[in-house]
This record gives C-alpha cells, structure tokens and sequence, in this order.
C-alpha cells in the first residue's frame, strides 16, 4: 500500500481561527498543511503569503507546509516562504520564466519543489527537469477557487504520470488538487495519486459533537483509502 497522505487544503478552514483550524486537522490525522497563494494576477482570487505561514509556525505547527504557488512571477516570492517555514513549494509553469531556475532555487532554499499541472496544461514540461522535482501536483480544477468539482479527465493523467514516475525510479510524490471527496479518492489513489488535497470536502466537515475536530471525516478518507486495490 502506498503510502498515503491527506493534505487539508485551509483555504476552506476557516481564517478567523486558523491556527486552531490547523491544529484541529493535523490532530485528526491529517499530514500535511496545504497553503494556497493566489495573487489576483496569476489567478483572479487573493489569499495568504508568507507572514500567515511564519505564523502557523510561530503557532507551533510541525507538519509539513505544502505551499502551492499560484503567483506570477514566483521567483521573488520563493526565498520568503522558505524562510516562513515552508516544506514544499509549488508552482505553475505557466508563471515562471525559467523552469530549471525556479526548481533550483526551492531546493537552493531548502525546501522540496513542486510543479503544478493545470487540467490543460501538458506534461512535456516535466521532460528535462524530472530529477529536480520533489512532488508533482495535478489540478483536477481550475486553480482559484476551491469547492468546484473534481475533472474526471484528471484519472487518466495521473495514470500517464504514474508510469512516468515509476519508470523514472525517482522519489517524487503525486498529488491531486481539487473536487477531492470522500467518495471519489479511491479512484483517484487507484489511478495513481498518493497526496490528496481536500479543502471543502474536509473543512466543511467539522463536527460540534467532535469539538469541531475532523476526525469522523479523516477517517472515512482513511477507510476510503484502504480499500484501493482490494475491489
Ligand atoms: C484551488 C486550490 C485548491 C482548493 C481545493 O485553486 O488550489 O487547493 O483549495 O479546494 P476543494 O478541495 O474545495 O476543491
Ligand atoms: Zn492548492
């Protein structure tokens, strides 16, 4: 089995409470923290930059930091977040002038890199820097908004990037971001992915009974995931 991990997206947490929020989810048996950095240019929505980070940090947060970049440029922006405490750093494509820079420069900081594939967006930009990234990241929505619904085009592209990987021998996690739910991350783990991104299929979840804990719906994802090659 492989090994699995749920990436909380806080965009839909909420904000107000956030350190909270994310205390709440990593204690719920999430993994990972995924900051989304909209920038009203790349994409037409505005959210959070590195102060927010360096604050969850502050906050006491260990888990891992999944920043994904949704900025153009992303250059200038990606020494800051390393210093804020990110783990990963994602980016698109699309938003960056040099690639092979960009990628360097992450680990240059000390953080793991990431690209990110928008649904239309083609692999071949993976062909000459696949040993100088870390995670590839899949939208299975167009990127600026969370709550839209999961495009089903994205199973066959995790399949395609499954084999890429594996053929590849490389250490490099697959994750999905976008429409992901408790009743649809089996296929998408089936097709490949082992990093799932949920934002309102999490954080609209929060239970009175749990003290607004996630743990009920944590653990149907867990279930969920346990049943991946066994039917
Ligand atoms: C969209 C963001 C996502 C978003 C996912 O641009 O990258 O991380 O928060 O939200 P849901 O899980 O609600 O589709
Ligand atoms: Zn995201």
């Amino acid at each position: 089995m492989p090994d699995y991990q749920l990436a909380p997206s806080i965009l839909s947490a909420n904000f107000a409470r956030l350190g909270e929020e994310v205390d709440n989810v990593i204690a719920s048996g999430a993994d990972i923290v995924h900051f989304d950095v909209m920038d009203n240019h790349y994409v037409p929505n505005l959210t959070i930059g590195p102060l927010v980070c360096e604050a969850l940090r502050n906050h006491g947060v260990s888990a891992p930091i999944d920043v994904h970049l949704m900025v153009k440029p992303v250059d200038r922006i990606i020494p800051d977040f390393a210093s804020a405490g990110a783990s990963y750093i994602t980016f698109h494509p699309e938003a960056a002038d040099h690639l092979d820079r960009s990628l360097s420069l992450i680990r240059d900081c000390g953080c793991l890199a990431g690209l990110v594939f928008n649904p239309a967006t083609p692999l071949s930009f993976l062909d000459h820097v696949l040993d100088k990234v870390d995670m590839i990241l899949l939208m299975s929505v167009n990127p600026g908004f969370g709550g839209q619904s999961f495009i089903p085009s994205t199973l066959g592209k995790l399949q395609q990037v499954r084999q890429i990987i594996d053929r590849s021998g490389l250490k490099i996690r697959l994750e999905v971001d976008g429409g992901v739910k408790v009743d649809n991350i089996a296929e998408i783990a089936a097709a490949g992915a082992d990093t799932f991104v949920a934002g309102s299929g999490i954080f609209g979840f929060a239970s009175d009974s749990d003290n607004n804990r996630y743990d009920s719906i944590v653990a149907k994802m867990r279930g969920a995931l346990d049943t991946v090659g066994t039917v």
